[in-house]
């Protein structure tokens, strides 16, 4: 594989309509929910991306039979009677989400062996959560050989579970565990997330019985079987915060269609704090509803606490760093769900941003201009966060390791082109010397 890198020339202001795909964050559980009943299950909306290819790649392993109709963004997956229950290392190494098949695996077949995926550059994103859910439901679970067994022949049986964290990967692996174990299963301080309830409408159309979708509270009655379904992905909150980001640091005008401003309240705000103008954007015949954000002046400066939804995305941080780099003033914000999300900051500082953590903090105090220079993605958000801010910086940017961003924006820089700005992806020469 050619290692590509992102060019960014600086200077330009974002101008035009983007419209975001269906959400990565839950189109790769609503994949893995597929597994809940045999038969063809239809997605759509789903994004072109390097994730939603592992997912299929890891769900045909599984004996299912996968076809992404990208002209479509259609992906319609075929199960067995009986799925296979192994996910090997191979895949869950590329893609941590894949554990997320451990629920409906455990659920459908009575055992599952799944590789425990490592932690990554954002935390270590232990698994206990899942575990200790799971067991409370009544599954036998051991680690060996690096991968995680779990069992329960007899089935799985209804329990009130209690979160010590509102973990979203969490949630959903006991969610699809309880839709169909015995009897009543409560999870209390569940996440909230859009990508969760998304998830609860899906099952409910397969035949689960679900309430408190979107609450700290979901019960589950569990149901006999479950019937394939056609479902359509809720938008990705995260990538329409991107645009939103982007457009108000470039002080630009952009229209997010089909975005939901309902699922990014805090972060579209904070935009307002620094500045700009969001107002919401009705459907019309023409054209899909969304968004609008229109920045014609230096932002100001936001301080922003990360939590989980409705509190402001942890995905979003670099968005909010970048912006803060340039901004009018001195803002702190703080990382309260990933310890080692601050690890962009070194990236951002290569292009001269003036930034300090201590902690989970980190204190921006924002320059007129940031000047280009070559960093590296280290994960997706980050990556997208870097060829952003190479926007507002003086010359050219380059971004390593373009195939991070690739995990979660589709055809990043032709969308940022068609919104009038120079950012195109080439061979990194230098990854090329590091003999990839
Ligand atoms: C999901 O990760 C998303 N990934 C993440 O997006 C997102 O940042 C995160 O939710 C929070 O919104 C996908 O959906 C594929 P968590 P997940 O379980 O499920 C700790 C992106 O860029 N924890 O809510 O792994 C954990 O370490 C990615 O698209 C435990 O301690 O997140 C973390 O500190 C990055 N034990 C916190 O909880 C557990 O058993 C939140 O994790 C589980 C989690």
């Amino acid at each position: 594989m050619v290692m590509e890198r992102f060019r960014v020339v600086g200077g330009g202001r974002l101008s035009g309509d983007v419209r975001v795909t269906g959400a990565k964050n839950s189109v790769l559980k609503l994949m893995a929910a597929a597994l809940l009943a045999e038969g063809t299950t239809v997605l759509e909306d789903v994004p072109d991306i390097l994730d939603t290819a592992i997912m299929a790649e890891l769900l045909r392993r599984l004996g299912c039979t996968v076809e992404h109709d990208r002209g479509r963004s259609s992906v319609s997956i075929t199960v067995p009677a009986m799925p296979g229950h192994e996910a090997d290392y191979d895949l869950v190494r590329r893609m941590r989400a894949s554990i997320c098949v451990l629920g409906p695996l455990l659920a459908r077949c009575g055992q599952v062996s799944v590789a425990r995926p490592g932690g990554d550059n954002i935390g270590s994103r232990p698994l206990d959560m899942h575990i200790s859910g799971l067991q409370r439901l009544g599954a036998t679970i051991e680690t060996e050989h690096g991968n995680i067994l779990a069992s329960a022949p007899q089935g799985l049986a209804g329990a009130t579970i209690w979160l010590d964290f509102p973990s979203v990967g969490a949630t959903e692996n006991i969610l699809m565990a309880a839709v169909l174990a015995k009897g009543l299963t409560v999870i209390d301080n569940a996440a909230r997330e859009p990508e969760i309830v998304d998830l609860c409408e899906m099952l409910a159309s397969m035949g689960a019985s679900i309430s408190g979708a979107g609450t700290s509270t979901l019960e589950v009655e569990g149901v006999e079987s479950l019937r394939p379904t056609r479902h359509v992905s809720v938008p990705d909150r995260i990538v329409a915060g991107t645009w939103a980001y982007a457009a108000a640091m470039t002080r630009g005008d952009v229209t997010v269609r089909n975005g939901r401003p309902e699922h990014l309240e805090i972060a579209l705000d904070k935009l307002v704090t620094a500045g700009a103008q969001v107002e919401r954007v009705l459907a019309t015949d023409e054209a899909e509803g969304g968004f609008r954000v229109v920045m014609d002046r230096r932002p100001k400066a936001v301080d922003v606490v990360t939590l989980p939804f409705p509190g402001f995305a942890t995905d979003l941080l670099p968005m909010v760093l970048a912006i803060n780099s340039v901004a009018e003033g001195a803002a702190m914000v703080t990382e309260n769900v990933f310890e080692a999300r601050f690890m962009f900051v070194d990236e951002l500082a290569r292009l001269g941003a003036d930034v300090r953590t201590d902690g989970h903090h980190c204190v921006v105090r924002g320059r007129q201009r940031l000047s280009g220079a070559p960093v590296t993605a280290h994960d997706i958000r980050a990556g997208a966060g870097l060829v952003v801010a190479g926007l507002v910086a003086d010359g050219v940017t380059t971004v390593a390791d373009a195939y991070h961003v690739d995990r979660g924006y589709p055809g990043f820089a032709d969308q940022l082109q068609a919104l009038g700005v120079e950012v195109t992806r080439e061979p990194d020469p230098d990854a090329l010397l590091a003999g990839e």
